[in-house]
């Protein structure tokens, strides 16, 4: 019987020599498959005679056996091989030189809002926002400022051309402008999804102003909250716990003082106390302190009945407050600019001084106050 000898050192032979897994897999389907040369051996052992069968049976098993284990180890050294190949070809080289340090700086407004989000979500506020092109009815109307209203005047709002309204589709609710507040936020808000509300609007707006404190550009951060049974405390808290935070500071003392906005009654206008720290004014301590003073921060109140008729609300069941902060005057008093213009320059020596790394995010346990200046 050399055939069977034959086969066995042919296929030893072939198995060694396939050069990739497809001509193994091939080779075994052609030894080992249903019509393979090994299994056909096989197959004759049924047609011998018994004494034949004894003395053949076992050579043919041993060379099936033999046949399997040099496919199963072809199987692994190509398999080896294929590893090395892809293991020498994805190294990386760890002499190459580390790339240059990071350019560029997060701008101390963007790192402001980034701050007050942190802090307001930690309080379960979401961020909501609104177009900078709003509408007359949004901007002024819904809040209590009718057509005819004083307050509007003091608003320098930037107008679009009559037809502007017209081309939007939005030509029921007049005239389109810049908005001059993020207050219409308040009002989307309330018509979109109703009560309760917990939200803070951070954004851009516009007024035709412009000094050392003031741009025809600025950004605020709106804060409303409407619920039930809410009150003037829970407002007072909420800007104490949110101006500790902001400013780093267990001193922060708050003045509330009566003043008047059309959209909320009644209106407070809150200041803080600030000391004097090598002729710096720094927020914290008691205003009335000797060599200390009051400023004022920002504009808020409960929301009022009429608002919330605007917004479909009943006033009879839901009450909210409102607040209005500007986003650059928080910036520059924690972190020290004293000209509101050159934020919007683009003045790079400006904003390797004031920016922030982009590493350097805002959480409450690593703190809110930035520490990585990109420049000291
Ligand atoms: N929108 C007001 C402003 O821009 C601020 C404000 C907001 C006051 C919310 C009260 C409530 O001056």
């Amino acid at each position: 019987m050399s055939d069977i000898e034959t086969l066995a050192a042919e296929a030893d032979r072939s198995i060694a020599a396939a050069p990739d897994l497809a001509a193994l897999e091939a080779l075994r389907v052609a030894l080992l498959g249903k019509q393979g040369s090994v299994s056909v051996l096989l197959k004759t052992l049924g047609a011998m005679s018994p004494e034949m069968r004894q003395s053949e049976g076992p050579r043919i098993h041993a060379v099936r056996e033999r046949v399997t284990a040099a496919l199963a180890a072809r199987k692994a050294a190509l398999e080896a091989a294929a590893l090395d190949l892809r293991l020498a070809s994805e190294t990386i080289d760890l002499t190459l030189p580390a790339p240059e340090a990071p350019r560029g700086a997060i701008h101390p407004v963007s790192q402001v809002m980034d701050e007050l989000a942190e802090i307001f979500a930690d309080l379960g506020f979401a961020v909501a926002t609104g177009p900078e092109i709003e509408d007359d009815w949004h901007n002024f109307t819904a809040l209590n400022m009718p057509e005819t209203h004083p307050a509007r005047a003091m608003h320098d709002t930037f107008y679009f051309p009559d037809q502007m309204a017209q081309r939007t589709g939005e030509g029921d609710a007049g005239k389109m402008l810049l908005r001059t507040h993020t207050s219409p936020v308040q009002i989307r808000t309330m018509v979109a999804q109703g009560a309760p509300v917990r939200i803070i609007a951070p954004g851009r707006v516009y007024r035709s102003d412009s000094d050392a404190t003031h741009t025809p550009m600025f950004h605020q951060i709106e804060g409303l909250v409407i619920d039930r049974g809410i009150h003037l405390g829970h407002l007072k808290w909420t800007l104490e716990t949110f101006l500790k935070a902001f400013f780093e500071r267990d001193d922060i003392v708050l003045r509330l003082r009566p003043s008047y906005f059309p959209f909320t009654e009644p209106s407070v206008e809150v200041d803080v106390g600030w000391e004097n720290v090598g002729g710096r004014r720094v927020l914290g301590g008691d205003g009335d302190a000797p060599g200390h003073g009051w400023m004022e921060l920002l504009g808020s109140g409960m929301v009022s009945p009429r608002v919330l008729k605007f917004c479909n609300l009943d006033p009879n069941e839901w009450q909210g407050f409102a607040f209005g902060v500007g986003v650059d005057r928080l910036a520059m008093l924690k972190y020290g600019m004293d000209d509101l213009r050159a934020f919007f320059d683009g003045d790079l020596r400006w904003l390797r001084h004031y920016g922030f790394s982009a590493l350097d995010v805002p959480t409450l346990s690593a703190g809110v106050g930035a520490q990585n200046r990109m420049a000291p």
